[in-house]
């Protein structure tokens, strides 16, 4: 079956008044993407060619995050919100005169997958007019219900406000998905009124008038928990929680072990390889990258980095933006890295901050090692070259560079470059005073004593 051109329209209007939020509903993140981005990647992922994303008025913001997603998107402001019909015909420009088929999503349900959506585009592929994704709802209060002949067709959608007693107790229900064959949407759009309970226009009431045509229409189905829509913050966390658990089971079927699934969070960018091990409560922030056979201990937070086959970060490791860990590298606990190459087979074990560097492979960063990246003003950067050793609590003032092979001794403070091969040390002389400490305390008392008397 040759598949048709698609357009998708994505209903983004919404006030989201119950977020109580001073930013657009479909921008609150899901897996640190925004949720109308979700639904407009599934969209380009589909094969769609052309995208329309209809937005209430002045929302610069929206309107750059759905271009960062689909670069030709066609964006239609709504000004009076009088229904989803309403909605999509602000689109009408878009979809006038095209062939093939038109999906209408809503920005605001992020968990809509690929299957789904097809089990939908099948049906218009196989020469239908209009048809909808219903799902089969635990408590169908508040939504459409869909009502369906002896044949299993689609006879009607009916909105709760309109619904009988006996359609009340349908519990198959409009997710909001609908899809159309684009020749004939536009005439569909024209016939809907508004003359219903919510006196709004209603994209449902397409069904009918298209029955009334003599059209074909049905109805696909997928599990309710695709089709989540987010009106509040205890549905954006529960919509969390579901986009969670299949990054999780995506993690584990494509090979990675979490020894405790529940406690990981993942951002919808992360990319896992083989026989990578993630211990509990480790968190992704966007753009991490770990390649096969790399171990993250637990409570590592980790954001922008890219760690190499068989390294080892944390237990508790903060890896910030920039942070690539070579092959079999290690990190410790309580080191944060940012903006640094940590290169193959270095070490840097224990209560470090790395900034701005760049650590050769093989070096050995001893504890409490800090690169002192910043002057208040600018950042500088830090080279130690490879097999090096940098004693523990050394301050390396940037810029610097410790030559391959060079030692640091411990506690030094190095703010000119070290030579390959080299020991550079900066400790004070040492100066030991017999029995001082013993004297000193036998004066402090008697001055204490003296005091009190
Ligand atoms: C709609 C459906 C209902 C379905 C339910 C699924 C209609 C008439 N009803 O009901 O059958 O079960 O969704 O959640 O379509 N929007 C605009 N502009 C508008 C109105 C809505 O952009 O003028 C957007 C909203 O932001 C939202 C979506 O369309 O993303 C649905 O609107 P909403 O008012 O929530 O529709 P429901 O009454 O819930
Ligand atoms: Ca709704």
């Amino acid at each position: 079956m040759a598949s048709l051109p698609l357009m998708v329209i994505v209903l983004a209007a919404g006030m989201g008044t119950r977020m109580k939020s001073n930013m657009a509903k479909v921008l609150h993140p899901i897996g640190h993407k925004p949720m109308v981005g979700h639904v407009i990647d599934l969209a380009a992922q589909m094969g769609a060619d052309a995208m329309a994303v209809v937005v209430a008025p002045d929302n610069p913001t929206l309107e750059d995050v759905v271009r960062a997603h689909f670069s030709g998107a066609e964006i239609f402001e709504q000004k009076d919100r009088l229904g989803t019909a309403h909605a999509v015909a602000q689109a009408k420009a878009a979809f006038e005169g095209r062939e093939g088929a038109v999906l209408v999503l809503y920005g605001d349900t992020p968990l809509l997958t690929e299957p789904a959506l097809s089990g939908l585009l099948s049906e218009l592929e196989a020469g239908a007019d209009v048809g909808v994704l219903g799902f089969h709802a635990a408590d169908p209060t508040g939504y459409g219900r869909l009502l369906v002949d002896d044949t299993g067709a689609l006879t009607a959608i009916r909105e709760e406000k309109e619904a009988s007693d006996a359609e009340k107790a349908v519990t198959f229900c409009n997710s909001g998905v609908m899809g159309f064959r684009a020749e004939v949407m536009g005439a569909l759009l024209d016939q809907i009124g508004n003359d219903n309970a919510k006196g709004e226009y209603y994209l449902t009431d397409a069904v009918e008038v298209a029955r009334a045509r003599g059209l074909k229409t049905f109805a696909s189905v997928c599990a309710e928990d695709e089709v989540l829509g987010v009106n509040d913050r205890v549905q954006l966390s529960e919509a969390e929680s579901l986009f969670q658990a299949r990054a999780r089971r995506e993690a584990q079927r494509a090979g990675c072990s979490l020894l405790a699934p529940e406690t990981v969070y993942f951002s919808h960018d992360t990319q896992i390889g083989r026989d990578v091990i993630i211990e509990p409560h480790v968190i992704f922030g966007p753009g991490v990258v770990i390649e096969d056979g790399a171990r993250i201990f637990g409570f590592s937070h980790l954001e922008a980095t890219h760690i190499g086959a068989g390294a080892m970060v944390g237990p508790y490791a903060r890896l910030r933006p920039g942070a690539v860990i070579g092959e079999g590298a290690k990190i410790g606990n309580f080191v944060e890295v940012k903006q640094a190459d940590i290169q193959a087979g270095a070490k840097v074990n224990h209560l470090t901050y790395i900034g701005d560097a760049v650590i050769g492979s093989g070096a050995n960063i001893g504890a409490g090692t800090i690169t002192c990246n910043y002057d208040g003003f600018f950042k500088h950067k830090t080279v130690v070259g490879a097999g090096a050793f940098v004693g523990s609590n050394t301050s390396l003032i940037a810029p610097v560079a410790v030559g391959a092979g060079a030692y640091i001794g411990s506690s030094s403070v190095i703010s000119e470059d070290v030579e390959a091969d080299g020991l550079a040390v900066t400790r004070p002389e040492r100066r030991v005073v017999p029995g001082w400490a013993k004297r000193y305390r036998a004066k402090q008392k008697a001055k204490k004593a003296a005091q009190k008397s």
